[in-house]
């Protein structure tokens, strides 16, 4: 009942401007001391935007499609969430120091609170951005299952606040924005859910490319085929189904919940779409980046 209170929809803090997950705060400070290796890789996203399926990928490449091998524990675990912190749970920073190189990393930090010495060490970044109305219709259902977060609202005012960037995280636009300059100056290999969807063989064959790696053909199609949507939904170590109930609640919406494209036309009114066209056109102004709506 005390982890229930503790962790129950605390308001969003704003560090640098950027509001997040109140623990997740907290964690910044010692984040800003971590020692990046250069043979580390960071897997960088917006929530909601594929983090969890490119980390099952990427962990079975790095197992060379073992899949025993990455049932060895929860892809939190095997893939830690640097400033990740939650009452009860170990901290990402802590999970790192049970990490062997070569480690696989995971943020959504905007480049503004990210530890500096992943770029000094010229970390290779393997980003993922989602079309941002499925975006925002995922997050929402993940505010409403994962209780770290503020209270959602309403469907409608939670859109509202996605579009003026006050959520956790902060700016979905300003995120797939700098990163996608930032390959400019530091190895960010740039992919889009709807790519690793439409064709998840090609979008590894980048990944593998990226990486230096090479597997046979058949350990790609095994790999494919086990980081499909049917599978990871099953699987304990990827479907989040570890983690306490008073965290996260799987009854209120899988965390695996319909892995689709084009989803938010079910959800979105014609008017709210309207809206959001407008306020993306503004917002996405001179930006090259090209997003799919639909598969
Ligand atoms: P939906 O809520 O639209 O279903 P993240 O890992 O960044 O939090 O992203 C979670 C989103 O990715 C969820 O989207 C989830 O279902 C989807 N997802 C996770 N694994 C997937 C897979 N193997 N294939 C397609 N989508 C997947």
């Amino acid at each position: 009942m005390e982890l229930i209170q503790d962790t129950s929809r605390p308001p969003l803090e704003y560090v640098k401007g950027i509001p997040l997950i109140k623990y997740f705060a907290e964690a910044l400070g010692s984040l800003q001391s971590f020692e990046a290796w250069p043979d580390d890789l960071l897997i960088s996203t917006y929530p909601k935007s594929g983090t969890t399926w490119v980390s099952e990928i990427l962990d079975l490449i790095y197992q060379r499609g073992d899949l025993e091998k990455c049932q060895r524990a929860p892809i939190f675990i095997r893939v830690p969430f640097l400033e990740f912190k939650v009452p009860g749970v170990p901290t990402g920073i802590e999970t790192l120091e049970d990490t062997p190189a070569p480690r696989l990393l995971k943020t959504h930090l905007p480049l503004t609170l990210l530890p500096q010495s992943l770029l000094d060490q010229k970390v290779k970044v393997v980003y993922v951005a989602r079309n941002p109305k499925d975006v925002a219709v995922s997050y929402y259902h993940f505010y409403r299952m994962a209780k770290v977060h503020p209270d959602p609202g309403t469907w409608d005012s939670f859109l509202e606040k996605f579009m003026a960037g006050e959520v956790s995280y902060g700016s979905w636009y300003q995120h797939v924005q700098e990163w996608w300059e930032l390959r400019h100056t530091q190895p960010v290999l740039y992919l889009f859910y709807e790519d690793i969807k439409e064709d998840p063989k090609r979008e590894i064959q980048k990944i593998l490319e990226f990486v230096g790696r090479s597997l046979p053909e058949e350990t790609v199609d095994h790999i494919v085929q086990q980081a499909s949507f049917k599978e990871m939904k099953k699987n304990p170590m990827t479907n989040y189904s570890t983690i306490p109930t008073d965290i996260m609640d799987h009854s209120v919406s899988a965390f695996m919940r319909k892995g689709a494209t084009g989803d938010w036309k079910s959800t979105f009114t014609v008017a709210q779409n309207e809206r959001f066209e407008a306020n993306y056109a503004t917002k996405m102004a001179g930006c090259s980046l090209h997003f799919r709506w639909e598969l």
